[in-house]
């Protein structure tokens, strides 16, 4: 058994309504083979990221940049977790009701320095998320548990 860990930070409905996409997604019975974990941000800690084979990430964008939460998470896990997690897979969400642009560089620049490998690039909402944003998340899901399981 494989096991995809969801990190999130979920501060308001709109993050809630992508991150349970993302999860509904990512549980998809036409996926075998595939445990999904969900913590949030400031409860996840490195043990749990060497447990687990792949990644998902969410977080809303806060003054040009990745929320404090997953910033936080990255702080603790980066060094522990450098060697033993290269090169394993992972999607992430991003919201913002303005501009993105500045979580989304940070969240390619963390990631990069990880050395993890994006199964797709991520989804990024501005404003209220609309259906298709919602089924962009549902994918996310499906597309990163895929990349673990069997489909
Ligand atoms: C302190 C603070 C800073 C924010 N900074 C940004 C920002 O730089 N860019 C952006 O697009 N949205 C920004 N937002 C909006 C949040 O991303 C948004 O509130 C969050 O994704 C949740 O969405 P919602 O409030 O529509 O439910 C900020 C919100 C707060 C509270």
């Amino acid at each position: 058994m494989k096991r995809l860990l969801i990190v999130h930070h979920t501060p308001s409905p709109s993050v809630q309504a992508m991150f349970e996409a993302v999860r509904a997604g990512a549980s998809t019975d036409e996926i075998e083979g595939v445990d999904v974990v969900s913590r949030a941000a400031l409860a996840a800690t490195a043990v749990d990221v060497m447990e687990a084979d792949g990644y998902l990430l969410g977080s809303p964008v806060n003054l040009g940049y990745l929320s404090g939460a997953l910033k936080h998470f990255f702080d603790q896990i980066y060094y522990p977790c450098l060697e033993e997690t290269a090169r394993r897979p992972f999607g992430a969400f991003l919201h913002g009701n303005n501009d993105a642009t500045g979580g989304l560089r940070a969240l390619e620049s963390i990631t990069t320095g990880l050395a993890w490998k994006a199964v797709q690039p991520p989804v990024v909402v501005v404003g209220e998320p609309s259906k298709a944003d919602i089924d962009a998340c549902w994918e996310l899901g499906a597309v990163t548990a895929a990349e673990l399981g069997e489909v």
